[in-house]
């Protein structure tokens, strides 16, 4: 973050700028020395001039300057601006010495090194290193650190830094000192250093070419009943790495620190992974069977970064999805490898639908590949992470996972060692395969959301089927024009009685996946008796919107036959969603809207069907979220949607209340586990109480539910239910459960979240009760994120109230977390800069808070960058 006044603004760096670095880094030895009062860093490089230039610029910010050595001589040549340090007079080859002054007490940006409750720890990507030391801090210069933190023995028993610890000793006033060695070569985001106290869980992985690693994950003391779900899906990354991308661990320790004052999820160091505790502490009392997934997910992710990240790494901030979208895609084969693919994907795919789609048509729309960065921390976005990831999927559908695999390993062989580019990879895919990817690129330069539109022709003569396809993608704020792109279309037909009808093209049996490459296209399909129900987008083949005229009865033709599970899921949403659309639109009318019985037939088809698995019935049976249905509409009309969504729920309830009732019985566990087909019948469980609950008469069942639970899913799943349908046993319930947990951060979030969430008319009130909560603080992002996130983005009636209350107290948060945390205030803002979206009178509220915080003095760049793009 840099404060800014307003006459100096915050600069806009772009993609075309790039210039190699003016000097190179061979080695950085780093000295911390830890105390409350004031903590120094000394900093010794070895730098090579790599240019023309005998001038080196390095930027620091918040930094106390001490002293600066060249050669081990005071060099006095320099001059120190706004966050840059310029060194004049430089020698080709020299050691530089920098000391510095930092103040980690007071840092609650949680960005470099900072204290999050008793222990020091820090967050360097993208650009906090530069709050260590002034430095290169920039991912294209690569060093080996060698790291010594010295400290108070008793408060700061472990220090920690990446690589192997070389060296130790102790002091004679109590304190002592650990030595590190990191024989990788990294850029500066990849730096870190914990101190501190902890519990240790220790373990070891013996990889396929018998290297011993040593594995420790480092809680707050008393955490250990908590660790053994982490230790395992560390375990299962590593082997899965092996056997899936041939990709072994390179280092003989791999540790995990869980800390709770975090800004993201995780972040992969290089062999000191740091970690949100949330995305490690885990038992059966305190995680729900989502946590435990999350869990296994995010552990994956970070440790998937290791080759995908760590080992070849970006060239530049621009780069970011090289990295982080196909870590992303690593994680989610993952997932799916070890779980349920379908139930993985048709999640991934209602993420892409409902908040990347937004953030596409939102004023802060860019591609995967940004051209223009104000504040790199703003580009950490569903975009570059889950768009970025679909486009890798698109390529391992294209390649297929053999070539895929080949792509992969041309990739190492080539830039192992060195900090890459999209291009490199792409290049790499193609090289390797053989399968020309050069329209394919676009999908890195081109923002926004393609859209697809499909018309199809029976000719009874020709006995031919026609799919015609045409493509548009909406021009966004960043880039008005836009390009065909590539795009995979996977396609499948059937009967009218639900058999798979042969592809054939020009007399040859073709692929499913269709390439589509022109801005409209026909595929006619031969042999066809007589006209066929087309399956399209099977697998959400490319991350576009689809659109297809389907009668009901096709929709439930694919529910009930289609072979593919996803696509199978997609119709029933597809039936949902014109329904949905029918009512939104009945609504201005004042007219009633239901689901016809043929409709209501086939859904409760699904959920009794034996031999469906339950994770999957619950997903068909789980109707679209508020935020995607708005994606549908120019102008959200948000009351309409919630009363459609409720009243569609409602009648679900009623219509099905015997077969939901049954289930609900039927499903009961006695002992809890976490094994898939277990989560799963949890699931459908609570997924059946959840709609009696719209029913007055089962608000009884929904406290028994919770009194008898035992387990945090459970527990979890009836306050959700008493919540949603505004239950009289909700008051009760959410009193009980903060007596019984109000000690515990993390578990106190699920309750901070309902409250955010909280549907009733007296919800923002409940929420400034729970700021007052002994468990809430502004300045922990989890409790900031459970409480204000989910009242921004999951309450859309209260939030959106006609009378601006909620617009106005979102404002007074976000200009209070711009001082303490820049990051989080610039995550809460999203939902205010869609508003473009709206009325006219919520249009006018809106802008008022996003004029009021472009007036604030101290605004930080992150801030900055959205409000001036979204009033622009
Ligand atoms: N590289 C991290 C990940 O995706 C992201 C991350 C963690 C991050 N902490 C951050 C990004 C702080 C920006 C700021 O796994
Ligand atoms: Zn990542």
């Amino acid at each position: 973050m840099t404060t800014q006044s307003n006459e100096n603004k915050p600069q806009a760096k772009y993609r075309k700028d790039y210039q190699a670095p003016s000097h190179l880094i061979q080695k950085t030895e780093l000295y911390f020395n830890l105390n409350e009062e004031q903590t120094r860093v000394i900093a010794t490089s070895t730098v090579t001039q790599n240019g023309e230039s005998n001038t080196l610029s390095l930027v620091g910010e918040q930094l106390n300057l001490v002293k600066l050595l060249v050669n081990d001589v005071e060099h006095s040549d320099f001059e120190k601006k706004e966050g840059v340090l310029d060194i004049f007079s430089l020698p080709k080859e020299f050691t530089l010495t920098i000391e510095t002054e930092i103040d980690p007490v007071s840092n609650t940006a949680l960005e470099g090194l900072y204290k999050s409750e008793g222990a020091y720890c820090t967050q360097c990507e993208a650009e906090g290193f530069r709050r260590i030391t002034y430095f290169l801090d920039r991912p294209d210069v690569l060093a080996i650190y060698t790291t010594t933190i010295e400290a108070d023995k008793k408060a700061y028993p472990y220090l920690l830094s990446n690589g192997n610890k070389i060296d130790a000793g102790d002091l004679d006033n109590g304190r002592h000192w650990v030595k590190w060695n990191d024989p990788h070569p990294k850029p500066s985001y990849l730096f870190a250093l914990v101190a501190g106290d902890f519990d240790v869980d220790r373990d070891v992985f013996v990889t396929r070419s018998g290297r011993k690693v040593d594995l420790e994950i480092f809680v707050d003391k008393g955490n250990l009943d908590r660790t053994p779900h982490a230790m395992l899906s560390l375990k299962n990354s590593m082997k899965w790495d092996e056997e899936r991308f041939d990709l072994e661990y390179d280092l003989d320790i791999y540790m995990i620190v869980a800390v709770d004052f975090f800004n993201m999820g995780a972040m992969e160091n290089k062999g000191l992974n740091v970690f949100n505790s949330k995305f490690v502490l885990a038992n059966n009392n305190t995680a729900t069977d989502a946590d435990y997934l999350d869990i296994e997910r995010v552990i994956g992710h970070e440790y998937f970064h290791n080759w995908t990240g760590n080992r070849v790494t970006c060239r530049d901030w621009f780069q970011l999805s090289l990295k982080e979208g196909l870590t992303v895609f690593r994680d989610q084969e993952f997932s799916s490898d070890l779980g349920s693919r379908a139930v993985n994907r048709i999640s991934n795919v209602r993420t892409m639908r409902g908040p990347q789609f937004a953030e596409d048509a939102s004023p802060m729309s860019h591609p995967i590949r940004p051209e223009k960065v104000i504040e790199m921390n703003n580009f950490y976005t569903l975009t570059v992470y889950e768009k970025g990831s679909e486009v890798i999927r698109m390529m391992h559908t294209l390649l297929g996972e053999a070539r895929f695999q080949k792509g992969i390993k041309l990739y190492f062989e080539r830039h192992d060692g060195t900090a890459a580019t999209c291009d490199d990879f792409v290049a790499a895919m193609q090289d390797a395969s053989g399968v020309d990817l050069s329209q394919f690129s676009l999908w890195y330069s081109q923002s926004g959301t393609p859209q697809l539109s499909v018309t199809s022709r029976f000719d009874e003569q020709s006995k031919s089927f026609t799919l015609t396809v045409s493509q548009t993608t909406p021009s966004t704020q960043d880039q008005q024009t836009k390009r065909p792109l590539h795009i995979p279309f996977d396609v499948e037909l059937y009967s009218s009685t639900g058999e798979i009808i042969p592809m054939v093209i020009n007399g040859q049996v073709v692929d499913n996946v269709l390439s589509v490459t022109e801005e409209s296209q026909s595929f006619v399909f031969e042999n066809i008796d007589a006209a066929p129900i087309p399956s399209l987008l099977r697998e959400f083949s490319a991350p576009v919107k689809l659109e297809y005229d389907y009668s009901d009865s096709q929709l439930v033709t694919l529910l009930n036959h289609a072979t593919n599970a996803f696509a199978k899921w997609d119709a029933g949403q597809m039936l949902l969603a014109k329904y949905i659309k029918l009512g939104v639109e009945a609504y201005a009318k004042q007219a009633e809207f239901a689901l016809s019985q043929d409709v209501l037939d086939a859904f409760r088809g699904i959920l009794l069907n034996p031999d469906l698995d339950p994770a999957f019935i619950s997903e068909v049976l789980t109707i679209p979220s508020h935020n995607e249905v708005s994606g549908w509409f120019e102008t959200v009309n948000v009351d309409a949607i919630a009363s459609v969504l409720k009243s569609m729920k409602v009648q679900l309830a009623s219509e099905l209340e015997d077969e939901f009732s049954a289930m609900y019985h039927s499903l009961v566990q006695h002992n809890y586990d976490i094994s898939h087909s277990s989560i799963g019948k949890r699931a459908l469980r609570n997924l059946s109480l959840s709609y009696l609950a719209y029913l007055p008469k089962y608000g009884e069942t929904v406290k028994a539910h919770y009194d008898n639970a035992n387990n945090m899913t459970d527990k979890t799943a009836a306050l959700y239910c008493a919540n949603s349908a505004s239950l009289t046993v909700r008051e009760g319930l959410m009193e009980q459960f903060s007596s019984e947990w109000s000690h515990d951060g993390l578990v106190m979030d699920k309750w901070f979240m309902l409250q955010g969430s909280n549907p009733s008319s007296t919800a923002l009130q409940g929420i400034k009760h729970a700021m007052t909560h002994s468990a809430f603080s502004l300045k922990n992002p989890n409790r900031t994120r459970s409480l204000m996130s989910s009242f921004f983005n999951a309450n859309p009636v209260n939030f959106h109230a006609i009378d601006g209350s909620g617009y106005q107290f979102a404002g007074e948060i976000i200009a209070q977390m711009n001082t303490i945390n820049p990051q989080v205030a610039s995550r809460l803002i999203d939902p205010l800069l869609k508003f473009k979206r709206f009325d006219a009178t919520r249009q006018d509220l809106m802008k008022r808070e996003l004029e009021k915080l472009r007036g604030m003095d101290g605004l930080a760049a992150d801030l900055f960058e959205k409000v001036t793009s979204a009033l622009a």
